[in-house]
Order: C-alpha cells, then sequence, then structure tokens
C-alpha cells in the first residue's frame, strides 16, 4: 500500500473499513504486523521504547533509518511511514528536504512523518510539491514535551481546541495524505476528522477517526504502565519472564541442554 491508497480510505468513513495502524522497528515484529496492518509506522518512540531514552528528543536521523531499513525487510503489503525525527526538518524547508529525501531513499519506505506545529504545514507543502508523502501528527506532539511539559492530553480549552484544528487543517491543506491525531477529546478528535478530507488517524484520540494506532509495545503488555487510552491485547512481559525463567532454572539445574539437544562426534570403529 502507498499514500494514494491510505488516502483514499477517507471516503469509505463511517460505512467502510478503519484503517489499521501500528508502530515497528525491527524487521522479524514487522513482518508479523505486516500480516494485519494498514501501515507500519517506524515511530521515533523507538529511542523510548527500545533505546531506553526519557523522551524522542535524542533520537537520530541514523537510528530512524537504521530501523527504518529493518521495517521495510519484513513488510510486504503495508504502507511504511518512517518518523522524521527531532532537530531534521524544523530548521528550514531545504534542510527537512535533503534529511527526508535520505530517509526516503536509504529506507525505501513509501512515507515520512512529521509533528506538525505552527512554522510546519509550510515545509510539508515543499516537501509534497517535490514528491515527497507526508503523513502529519497535531495535538499532544511528544518532541514538543520540553517547550509544552509533560505528555498531557491537548484542546481541553477552547484556545487550544481551535489552535489545534487549525493546524490540522493548515497541515492538510500543505498536502499531507493522512494525519495522526494524538492525544485530544473525542469532541475535537471528531470535528478535525469532519474538517479534513484526509484520514485521521487515533491515538488517544476516540473512536471518532479514520483509523487506529497504538504504540505496539504498550498493546502488547511489554511494560507494567500503559496510559489510560492502551488496551493490552498480550502479556508479552510476563510471556518473557516465564521463559527467562525457565531457562535460568534449566541451566542452573543442569537440565539444559539435554541429549535432544546436544552434538555428538561420529563413532570410529
Ligand atoms: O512515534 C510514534 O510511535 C508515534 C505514534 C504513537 C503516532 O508517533
Ligand atoms: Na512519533
Amino acid at each position: 500500500l502507498a499514500a494514494p491508497d491510505i488516502r483514499a480510505r477517507k471516503s469509505s468513513r463511517g460505512q467502510g473499513e478503519a484503517i489499521v495502524c501500528l508502530t515497528a522497528y525491527d524487521a522479524p515484529t514487522a513482518e508479523i504486523l505486516d500480516a494485519h496492518c494498514d501501515l507500519l509506522l517506524v515511530g521515533d518512540s523507538v529511542g523510548m521504547v527500545v533505546h531506553g531514552l526519557p523522551n524522542t528528543v535524542g533520537v537520530t536521523l541514523e537510528m530512524m533509518i537504521l530501523h527504518g531499513q529493518a521495517v521495510m525487510r519484513g513488510a510486504r503489503r503495508a504502507m511504511v511511514v518512517v518518523d522524521m525525527p527531532f532537530g531534521s526538518y524544523e530548521g528550514g524547508k531545504e534542510i527537512a528536504y535533503e534529511n527526508c529525501a535520505r530517509v526516503m531513499k536509504e529506507t525505501g519506505a513509501q512515507a515520512v512523518k512529521l509533528e506538525s506545529g505552527p512554522t510546519v504545514p509550510e515545509t510539508i507543502a515543499y516537501l509534497v510539491q517535490r514528491g515527497i508523502p507526508v503523513m502529519g501528527h497535531v495535538g499532544l506532539r511528544p518532541q514538543a514535551v520540553l517547550t509544552d511539559g509533560a505528555f498531557k492530553a491537548k484542546g481541553r480549552t477552547d484556545e487550544e481546541r481551535l489552535r489545534v484544528l487549525a493546524e490540522a487543517e493548515a497541515t492538510a491543506d500543505a498536502g499531507a495524505f493522512s494525519i495522526v491525531v494524538e492525544g485530544v477529546a473525542e469532541g475535537l478528535a471528531r470535528e478535525i476528522t469532519e474538517a479534513l478530507d484526509v484520514p485521521t488517524v487515533g491515538i488517544g484520540a476516540s473512536a471518532a477517526c479514520d483509523g487506529q494506532i497504538l504504540v505496539t509495545h504498550d498493546m502488547l503488555g511489554l511494560f507494567d504502565w500503559t496510559p489510560k487510552f492502551v488496551r493490552r491485547y498480550g502479556d508479552l512481559k510476563g510471556e518473557i519472564d516465564r521463559a527467562v525463567a525457565g531457562y535460568a532454572a534449566d541451566v542452573r539445574a543442569r537440565r539444559f541442554p539435554a541429549e535432544v539437544e546436544t552434538y555428538f562426534s561420529k563413532k570410529t570403529a
């Protein structure tokens, strides 16, 4: 799938199939998710969920390219979108183009995603006009955590609601093929989804969006704590913990390896 296919899903909103998205950071996981998802996002959340960073500000272009390449090796049918990290696109249109083109060339992904604050729609227009499909991202913008403060739902006051709506409209007008809406109340998510002619993909943004995305490690239950908007479909942490405890016990009791797991030299007569 590619940007025009995702874009075309808008017409079926309400009756049609919702857009199914998850994050992916490595090849084997991407291969599993690909069978079920329309879109795989190589999110800069990789910095937090894989690399253990406190937020996404420390994520580099090189990290995104490396994980993008890995995901591309596992994905077959789903569209792959790579997040542009903090500092790679805000400085100007030309720098943004250079970095986005590098990500597209070195990963082979079908699009990039930019967090779209007040100044970014202009850059998105520049990129789209030059052949780079862009997904937008409005509402709670994790890369703005150092100026905005802690991760908190957006659009709860009238002023903020109008600002987020305006940023979503400007992002769509700039040519984004779809927009992630993160951490907003249902009313605002509905307003944005109804105002735009491109599909919205929600995370912590109610059922009013055209599609949904979650951080895969969250929905698989790899962490003890997950936010309110996450539904856990698995207990990967418990699964890994049980498996490793079993291995450790077997090694300590010298039950592993057994004969079936052992190579023997050929008998010579
Ligand atoms: O980085 C990420 O995982 C994201 C999604 C949560 C939308 O941007
Ligand atoms: Na992101």
